[in-house]
């Protein structure tokens, strides 16, 4: 399976060319990646921390594939970051699918590791 993400940059601008902000857009982030899902369906990916954007708090966009068809198109958040509540995509979750979709951010020497899905394993 393919898990592909892609999200804003530090100032909270996307890739895109219909991004607000677009003049504030750190040309050295690449916005977006792909991997593939190991034997057990894990992947990971190197990325900044996101950052809220207006009107959203931070959050990685998720797609899974299997082949090309779509398998799951979601957002990962962060765990108890105080803006989710005010989200409204959040705000429209039920506490299991929330839990599901956050990321628990874990130090991990100098950087920070994420782990997610954690009601699935
Ligand atoms: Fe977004």
């Amino acid at each position: 399976m393919t898990a592909e993400i892609w999200q804003t940059d530090m100032n909270g601008v996307y890739l895109h060319t219909g991004s607000f902000g677009r003049k504030m857009r750190d040309d050295q982030f690449q916005g977006f990646g792909r991997s593939i899902t190991d034997q057990n369906g894990h992947f990971s990916f190197r990325t900044i921390i996101p950052v809220e954007y207006p009107g959203r708090t931070p959050h990685i966009h998720l797609k899974l594939l299997n082949e090309s068809e779509n398998v799951l198109t979601t957002q990962l958040y962060i765990q108890g970051h105080p803006l989710n509540k005010e989200d409204f995509l959040f705000k429209q979750m039920t506490k299991a699918e929330q839990k599901i979709n956050s990321m628990k951010l874990i130090k991990n020497n100098a950087a920070l590791a994420a782990t997610s899905f954690e009601a699935l394993s």
